[in-house]
C-alpha cells in the first residue's frame, strides 16, 4: 500500500494549489471521490494481513476527514471570495441610479429661446451693463431730470446720485448706436431695477430684452411682423396679442404688446414705438436719415405665459420645489 504520508502530503499540496472551484473539485474527485485514490486504499483494507488491517484503516479514514476538511476550507475561500465579487459585479441591465443633477433656470432657458429666435430673424445679441450713467438711462433716451416721465420708472440711485441700477434696458440702445453704424439689428437680454412695490406681476428686479432694428426704411408693418413670428414661434401654437398705443419718451409713436390668457385676459408683455428723433440725436446719428424700431421685452411675463406660472416672484424665489420642475 502506497505510503500514507506521502499520499497526505501530495493531497494537502493539491488542494492548497486549487486555484479554482472547479480545480478543487477536480483534486476532490482525485483523493476523495468514489473512485479516487482514498476511497480505492479503503477498499483494499480488506485484502492487508489482519494485523495492518487496523492500523491502516485508522490512519485512512483520518487522513480523509482531514482532507475533506482542508477542502471544505479551501472552498468556502472561493465562495467569499466570490461574494466580494459579486459586489462588484455589474449588471449593465439593470435600470440607472439617477444622480441629482443641475439644469437650467426657466428664465435662462427662455431667454436662450427668445435668443435663437431673433437670431434666426436676422438679429445679433449684445450686452450692456447693469449699473448706469443718468444721463444713458433717462437724458439720452428723451427723459429730461424733472420730467415726469422719470416717475415712470421709480429708481435705485447709487450713492454719488450720478449713477444707478439700469431701470430698463434701453439704455444699451446709446451705447450700440454710439460704436455703430447702421443699418443693424440687435437684442440686448439683462437684468434690470425698480424701486417698486411687488406683486405676482412685479418684481423690483425682472429681465428685459431690448430689441433695436435701425435701417432706412424700418416701420411699424414689419414690427408687427417681426412680433408676430417672434410669438409664434416661441409659444409654438396660435397667440393672439394686441398693439396698444402706449407713450414712452423715447418713441413716437409708442405701443404696448399684449398677449391674451386665460381666454378674456390680457397681459402686458413688452412697450415698443419707432425711435424718437431726440434718441437719434443722442446717438450722434445724422437727423432724418435713419427709421428705428425699438422694443423692451419682459422676459418674466414671457416665462409665466410660456410655463403657466401664476407669480413671477417664485423665479427670483430660489425655491428648489418650484425650480425643479423646469
Ligand atoms: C420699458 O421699460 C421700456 N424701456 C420698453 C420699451 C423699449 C419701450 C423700447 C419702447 C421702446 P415698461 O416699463 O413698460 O417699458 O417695461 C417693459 C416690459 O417689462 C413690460 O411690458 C413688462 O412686460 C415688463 N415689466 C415692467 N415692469 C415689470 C415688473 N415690475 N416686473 C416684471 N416685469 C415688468
Amino acid at each position: 500500500m502506497k505510503d500514507i504520508g506521502v499520499l497526505k502530503k501530495e493531497a494537502q499540496k493539491d488542494i492548497i494549489r486549487a486555484s479554482s472551484i472547479s480545480e478543487l473539485d477536480g483534486v476532490f474527485r482525485v483523493y476523495l471521490g468514489r473512485k479516487g485514490s482514498i476511497s480505492e486504499l479503503l477498499k483494499k483494507i480488506k485484502d492487508l494481513p489482519a494485523k495492518d488491517r487496523k492500523k491502516n484503516g485508522a490512519q485512512l479514514n483520518i487522513l480523509k476527514r482531514e482532507l475533506e476538511d482542508l477542502v471544505a476550507r479551501k472552498r468556502k475561500d472561493f465562495t467569499e471570495k466570490i461574494d466580494i465579487q459579486d459586489d462588484e459585479w455589474i449588471d449593465v441591465t439593470a435600470p440607472g441610479v439617477k444622480l441629482p443633477q443641475g439644469h437650467l433656470h426657466p428664465l435662462t432657458k427662455v431667454l436662450w429661446e427668445i435668443e435663437e429666435i431673433f437670431i434666426s430673424l436676422g438679429f445679433s445679441v449684445s450686452v450692456g451693463s447693469e449699473v448706469e450713467d443718468e444721463w444713458y438711462n433717462f437724458d439720452a433716451l428723451n427723459i429730461p431730470a424733472h420730467h415726469p416721465a422719470r416717475d415712470l420708472w421709480d429708481t435705485f440711485w447709487l450713492k454719488d446720485k450720478k449713477k444707478l441700477l439700469r431701470t430698463h434696458t434701453s439704455p444699451a440702445q446709446i451705447h450700440y448706436m454710439q460704436e455703430t453704424k447702421p443699418p443693424f439689428r440687435i437684442v440686448v437680454p439683462g437684468k434690470v431695477f425698480r424701486h417698486e412695490a411687488t406683486d405676482a406681476t412685479h418684481g423690483f428686479q425682472f429681465y428685459q430684452v431690448e430689441g433695436l432694428l435701425v435701417a432706412e426704411d424700418a416701420n411699424i408693418a414689419q414690427f408687427r411682423a417681426i412680433i408676430q413670428e417672434f410669438f409664434s414661434k416661441l409659444f409654438k401654437r396660435d397667440v393672439e396679442i394686441r398693439l396698444r398705443p402706449s407713450y414712452f419718451p423715447f418713441v413716437e409713436p409708442g405701443f404696448e404688446v399684449d398677449m391674451r390668457y386665460k381666454g378674456s385676459k390680457w397681459l402686458e408683455m413688452m412697450g415698443a414705438g419707432m425711435v424718437h428723433p431726440k434718441v437719434f440725436e443722442s446717438a450722434g446719428y445724422i437727423p432724418g436719415k435713419w427709421r428705428g424700431i425699438a422694443f423692451g421685452i419682459g422676459l418674466d411675463r414671457i416665462a409665466m405665459m410660456k410655463y403657466s406660472i401664476d407669480d413671477a416672484r417664485l423665479f427670483h424665489s430660489g425655491d428648489i420645489r418650484f425650480l425643479e420642475q423646469f
